[in-house]
């Protein structure tokens, strides 16, 4: 039997790829997708082969991943429990996308992942095979034979299979970098220094603050301090330079789809200051209603996303909203990184719904103050009849006992 197996070259994968040859007699085709991380791609190609793969693939999807994924999570403000930019969740399905690819080229329904029986994405990639890929059949052997670290370790040193880890496990991509495990297993431990790559501490970043402009189209950055990038570039250079003042270290206990609470931490410093100035330029431009609802989207597509529903007819529905909400998201955001944060210190856009002319306390101002005296009287209108009854019916419960005794 031909076996595809999401091959990443970590101490997982790495043992599994000899398990299920070893277990199953099978011949494992490795695919590596690239949606940003920084590894060498030689290397895991030549570890695939060296730990017996018949046939390696490399698949660059990063552009991919920054147009069908990371676009629309700046659009919908994706934080999932108003704290985890999704990069981890938002790869599985173009993953599991370009490893059915493979096994349908291959001409083999069996795909394997390395992932655990504990974790969300065990649920993204199934959910996103059979959505796919309806005749595939999943093959987990962690989840499915028990594997456990300690196991794996050990079977790694008694087949000669390397290992180049860490006591973290780290999952990255141009999004963010997700960090597990270790001493951060207690939640009361403050991560140590070691865990952190993308960022500087924040005491340790630079003692003057640096300015930022982006400007953005459609809801999406299009140009930094006034040169247009493409949003993979930007991306980019935005964990770099945020990366550098500080910003985006996220330490976040986590509800898992399973049940378990965990305690993640990550690094996403583009995504963190991206996220920040796209929701200050919506509040510029789209109505309170809008704005209103459009939180109930955001938090309903990130919940969405992070569950593994990415095939679910929601999120698919919640995207065109969310976009069509982006059209006039257009304009000019300034941000000042200093010290662990980005802080929004001007907005600007041809479809501001702000009006100086309204707002102005000064003389200029063209709203005419009179109308608020009928005004609040009408909105008040339920509330100071519910207040005046309520008064009246407590009077009259007191009332009887006084009134009953004299007569
Ligand atoms: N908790 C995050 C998620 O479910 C990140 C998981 C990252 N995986 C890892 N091996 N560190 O999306």
């Amino acid at each position: 039997m031909k076996v595809v197996l999401a091959f990443s070259g970590g101490l997982d994968t790495s043992v599994i790829l000899h398990l299920l040859q070893e277990r199953m007699g099978a011949e494992v085709i490795t695919v590596t997708v690239d949606v940003g991380q920084k590894e060498d791609f030689n290397a895991i190609k030549e570890k695939a082969y060296a730990l017996g793969a018949l046939k390696h693939y490399y698949v660059d999807a990063k552009q991919e991943f920054v147009e069908k994924y990371v676009a629309p999570a700046i659009k919908a403000n994706a934080l999932y429990e108003g704290a985890y930019p999704l990069s981890t969740a938002l790869a599985r399905p173009l993953i599991v996308e370009k490893v059915v690819e493979v096994a349908l080229k291959e001409g083999t329904p069996y795909i394997a992942h390395g992932c655990t029986g504990k974790g969300n994405d065990q649920v993204r990639f199934d959910i996103a095979v059979k959505a796919l890929y309806p005749e595939a059949e999943v093959i987990a052997p962690v989840r499915e034979w028990g594997l456990t670290r300690d196991w794996e370790l050990k079977y790694a040193s008694e087949h000669g299979i390397p290992v180049s880890h860490g006591i973290y496990s780290i999952d990255e991509n141009l999004w963010g970098r997700s960090i597990e495990g270790g001493v951060l297993e207690d939640p009361y431990n403050e991560p140590p220094e070691e865990v952190f790559e993308w960022t500087t501490a924040p005491e340790l970043a630079p003692d003057t603050p640096e300015y930022l402009s982006i400007e953005f189209g459609g809801g999406i950055p299009v140009a930094v301090n006034g040169v247009k990038l493409p949003l993979t570039n930007i991306i980019s250079l935005l964990n770099a330079v945020a990366g550098k003042h500080g910003v985006g270290r996220i330490d976040h206990m986590e509800d898992r789809t399973v049940g378990i609470k965990s305690r993640e931490v990550y690094e996403a410093p583009a995504a963190i200051t991206l996220i920040k100035a796209h929701k200050d330029l919506e509040k510029l431009v789209l109505t309170k209603w809008e704005l209103m609802f459009k939180e109930l989207a955001d938090n309903t597509w990130s919940w969405l996303v992070y569950n593994g529903l990415w095939f679910e007819p929601l999120r698919e529905e919640l995207t065109e909203l969310i976009n069509l909400m982006n059209e006039g998201v257009e304009g000019e955001v300034k941000l000042k990184l200093f010290k662990g944060t980005a802080t929004v210190v001007g907005r600007s856009s041809p479809y501001a719904l702000y009006d100086l002319k309204l707002s102005s306390y000064e003389s200029i101002s063209s709203f005419d103050q009179s109308l608020g005296k009928g005004f609040t009287q009408l909105w008040g209108l339920q509330s100071t009849v519910a207040a005046a009854l309520r008064r009246k019916v407590k009077a009259e419960a007191v009332a009887p006992t006084c009134t009953g005794r004299s007569s």
